[in-house]
């Protein structure tokens, strides 16, 4: 058996959506898978992630390896004597929810093994400890959305409302570069003084409304130029690079409808929307600069 947990992009309201604004966002085609593998001679809690070089043990003084007990703990599970074997198809430290998707795959992983029923809001509870643990303040969007899959509007009070919105291409591009969440998310806090009624925040979840309608509509070119307004804002508020400003502006010179940072930026991905013929003409412009970007169709229904 093998427990998943999807991938995320946020097409508009990030740290807005920290604020209680909404964001709109979709779980990628891929993720992090576990299979939980007994160790008969029995030994710690293990978590072995090949794809990203990953192997530690309950107990190791390891970021991962304190979200992996927080984990445990919170589901009451103690310490199996297990090997969480995973697969990984999303970069981590990326801005591609790695960290959310890692911990609700462990999560099932370890209720499907001691038998329990997969229970949502345990298993929402449990990748919630860990992602405290890892990002500091955060808005539970990167869970909701590698546990559910598909697209949705998210707000903290309410949680993530699916939409029927169909398959969305996007062009995704890692830049390579890490970022650190908690770090951003203070970088917002800094930069804004009346929270949370600051205007950029609350024009960037407007543009989560405008967008949201626009992708409804399937007017593509009204979500891509709501995404370059949130771009511009977020770059504003001081969680750009100079590099995701410019993998940004080169997807909208060759053609694109709209780019922007996805998730805390600082680093992490950018997002595109593009008609078709244009996007392998980006995705050359993103390789020419050494990134290796993806097209990820998101919004047809995942699970
Ligand atoms: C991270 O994917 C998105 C942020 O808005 C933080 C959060 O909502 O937890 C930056």
């Amino acid at each position: 058996m093998t427990a998943l947990g999807w991938g995320k992009i946020i097409l508009l309201g990030e740290h807005a959506v920290v604020y209680g604004y909404p964001a709109l966002a979709a779980a990628l085609d891929r993720g992090v898978t576990i299979a939980p593998v007994p160790t008969p001679a029995g030994g710690p809690l293990r978590l072995d992630i090949a794809a990203w070089g990953l192997k530690i043990k309950a107990g190791d003084d390891h970021p991962v390896a304190h979200g992996l007990v927080a984990i445990a703990d919170t589901l009451d599970i103690g310490r199996p004597a297990l090997s969480l074997l995973g697969d990984a198809q999303i970069p981590h430290s990326a801005g591609l929810g790695s960290s959310a998707a890692l911990a609700v795959a462990i999560a099932r992983a370890l209720l499907t093994h001691a038998k329990r029923p997969l229970d949502p809001t345990t298993i929402g509870n449990a990748a919630g400890a860990s992602e405290s643990l890892l990002h500091g303040r955060a808005s539970g969007i990167d869970v909701a959305l590698a546990m559910a899959g598909g697209i949705g509007v998210y707000r903290k009070s309410t949680g993530l409302r699916p939409l029927a919105a169909r398959g969305l291409r996007v062009l995704v591009g890692p830049s390579g570069s890490p970022r650190s969440t908690a770090a951003m998310v203070e970088r917002i806090a800094d930069a804004t003084d009346s929270l949370p009624a600051d205007e950029r925040l609350a024009e960037l979840g407007g543009l989560t409304d405008s967008g949201t309608a626009a992708l409804l509509a399937g007017d593509l070119a009204a979500l891509g130029s709501a995404m370059n307004r949130a771009h511009e804002i977020l770059a504003g508020l001081g969680v750009s690079t100079p590099q995701l400003d410019s993998l940004c502006e080169a997807a909208r010179a060759t053609g694109a409808h709209g780019a922007k940072l996805t998730g805390a930026g600082g680093g992490g991905a950018i997002i595109a929307i593009a008609p078709r013929d244009r996007e392998s003409a980006i995705l050359a412009e993103w390789k020419a600069v050494g990134v290796t970007g993806f097209v990820a169709t998101v919004g047809a229904r995942s699970q």
